[in-house]
């Protein structure tokens, strides 16, 4: 089977092509960062108007790369749910139509399916074992699941305010870092930033539940900069090596928090295999404190490839084939859902 798979959750316009037996045929993102860059955050309005200036070109662009025409596909996907309807839509209603017109069979799939089989895409060695669990952590989403198979997931716990990303990415604001924050902090962090320097709060630390929470953290973080003087960021910024030690310490609290809840549900839950993916995960001192408690605990611990972990249109593209493999079609009345629990399938 060749899979054409369509991605527009958030700011990134994807396309790939997947074969059965030869794997990733091509796979193209554009990503909008830029374009919501001076807003400090993804604007909806705007991404869906950027995918709609993107879809056709970077489809094209995906089919080129793969060297296959549409009239050989074996089924047309896209992702349906969750994201910002807007965006969604544009990605959606493109598959839809194209289906439409090559008679195709389509299937919609949820985002977070993509990011769970992701690993599957990467080399025999690097793929993981059912059952096994998985931690998502992006700028939107910030959950574990155990996935037992193929479209069986169950969700043990997930954030109950701001993503980790979301919350370093505002922490990134807050120290007048660029957009996105995350990569800014991780970057300032390898550049001797102090973790130690500051206490920051590991929020639902307990260890009686598997969720999240970082909206404290980022008040802390408010209070701390008015506490040594920089109350109002935009006034005056902090001095460069106290920007570096304060994002060193909100790293290692998020860092933290993810890494004890993934190793208190792995303990609970008996799994011997944590799955990272997300944009988050290709951070440094994150993929650090996970390989180290990998060697204590004997956990394999599998971070798929950066362009894979974070949104591109392969994973959704995957993801739609386990679907199309099994028969399942999806009717073209299908709309595009912001939340969505992906064990509602
Ligand atoms: O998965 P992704 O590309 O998009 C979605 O949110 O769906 O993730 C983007 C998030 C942003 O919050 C960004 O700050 C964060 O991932 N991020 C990082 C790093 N690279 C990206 N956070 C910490 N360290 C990084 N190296
Ligand atoms: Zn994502």
């Amino acid at each position: 089977m060749i899979i054409l798979g369509i991605e527009s959750s958030c700011d990134e316009t994807a396309a790939a092509v997947y074969h059965e037996s030869a794997g990733i045929l091509s796979s193209v993102v554009r990503s909008q960062i830029a374009d919501h860059a001076p807003y400090g955050g993804v604007i909806p309005e705007l991404a869906a108007r950027k995918h709609i200036e993107a879809i056709v070109p970077i489809t094209e662009e995906a089919l080129k790369r793969a060297d296959v025409s549409l009239d050989t596909l074996d089924g047309i996907v896209a992702t349906f749910a969750p994201g910002l309807v807007g965006a969604l839509l544009v990605g959606l209603s493109f598959a839809k139509a194209l289906a439409w017109a090559q008679k195709k069979p389509f299937v919609g799939v949820h985002h977070l399916e993509g990011h769970l089989l992701s690993p599957f895409l990467g080399s025999e060695e690097d793929r993981p074992h059912f059952p096994f669990l998985g931690l998502i952590v992006s700028g939107g989403h910030t959950s574990l699941y155990k996935v037992i198979d193929y479209g069986r997931y169950e969700l043990l716990g997930k954030t109950v305010d701001d993503a980790a990303g979301e919350a370093l990415d505002k922490a990134g604001k807050l120290l007048g870092l660029p957009y996105p924050g995350g990569i800014a902090i991780d970057k300032l962090s390898q550049e001797g930033g102090n973790p130690k320097a500051y206490d920051f709060p590991i929020g639902l630390n307990q260890r009686d539940n598997f969720n999240f929470s970082f909206s404290g953290l980022k008040t802390a973080l408010v209070y701390t900069l008015k506490k040594v003087g920089y109350g109002n960021p935009s006034k005056t910024l902090p001095p460069k090596e106290l920007v570096r030690d304060l994002a060193a310490s909100f790293q290692e609290a998020v860092v933290q928090a993810l890494v004890r809840k993934a190793f208190f549900a792995l303990e609970e839950t008996g799994l011997q295999e944590l799955v990272v993916t997300g944009g988050v995960a290709a951070n440094s001192r994150l993929r650090e404190v996970l390989e180290r408690k990998s060697r204590k605990t004997g956990i394999r611990i599998i971070i798929p490839d950066k362009t894979l972990c974070t949104d591109n249109a392969a994973m959704i593209a995957y993801a739609g084939f386990t679907r199309l493999k099994k028969g399942q079609r999806d009717p073209f009345s299908l709309n595009a859902v912001s939340r969505l629990a992906l064990e509602s399938l």
